[in-house]
């Protein structure tokens, strides 16, 4: 079990299990009829989900112009009002295809939000992809178009997401040992 900073952590799922899936999700995406695709990345958590995803899918034959948008995080409780716009993207979102990129799919918040926005400067179309969901922890009716995996009930660290501003290089997804599920919150 590697140990970072200290820590225990356990991989949930490994590089070499995401880079395969990575090549799944790319295929499914180009298997879509998207005519203008904007990949749109939510920061910070995705960037390096989302660094690897846009390069499976140019090797699946895609060529999508890529954004950033920087949504506020917020604790656990927090009511859907807390989320915000920290940086917006650049580009119009006009009659385009948009495909959100996000780390972990949870309360769906913050792709709710996020995707409304985009259909509120007429986007074509918002597509959603997450490496992970957390389905038990939905409080809304929001689903994903693509999710690399099920997550189970724990705060999970590594592949660009954190606890506490750590961990976020970790190549692979794990856990902190020690964690009990749905105990280890942000
Ligand atoms: P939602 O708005 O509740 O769906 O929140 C999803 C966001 O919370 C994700 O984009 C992550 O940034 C963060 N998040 C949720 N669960 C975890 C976790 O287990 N580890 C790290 N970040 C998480
Ligand atoms: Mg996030």
């Amino acid at each position: 079990m590697p140990v970072v900073r200290g820590k225990d952590i356990e991989v949930l799922f490994s590089a070499s299990a995401i880079a395969r899936r990575n090549l799944e999700l790319a295929k499914e995406i180009a298997a879509r009829d998207y005519h203008d695709l904007l990949v749109v990345s939510v920061l910070k958590g995705s960037f390096i989900f989302a660094a690897d995803l846009i390069r499976a899918m140019h090797d699946a034959g895609l060529s999508p112009e890529v954004e950033f948008i920087f949504i506020s995080s917020y604790g656990a409780g927090t009511a859907s009002g807390d989320v915000k716009v920290l940086r917006d993207i650049d580009n119009e979102v006009g009659g385009r295809d948009v495909l959100l990129i996000d780390d972990i799919l949870e309360s769906g918040k913050t792709l709710k939000f996020t995707r409304e926005l985009m259909l509120s400067r007429g986007a074509r179309s918002v597509s959603i992809a997450v490496l992970l969901d957390k389905r038990m922890r939905r409080q809304t009716t929001l689903n994903a178009d693509y999710v690399g995996f099920d997550c189970p009930d724990f705060f999970v660290v590594g592949y660009g997401m954190d606890v506490a501003h750590a961990f976020r290089e970790l190549p692979f997804v794990g856990l902190v040992r020690g964690d009990t599920p749905g105990t280890a919150r942000r």
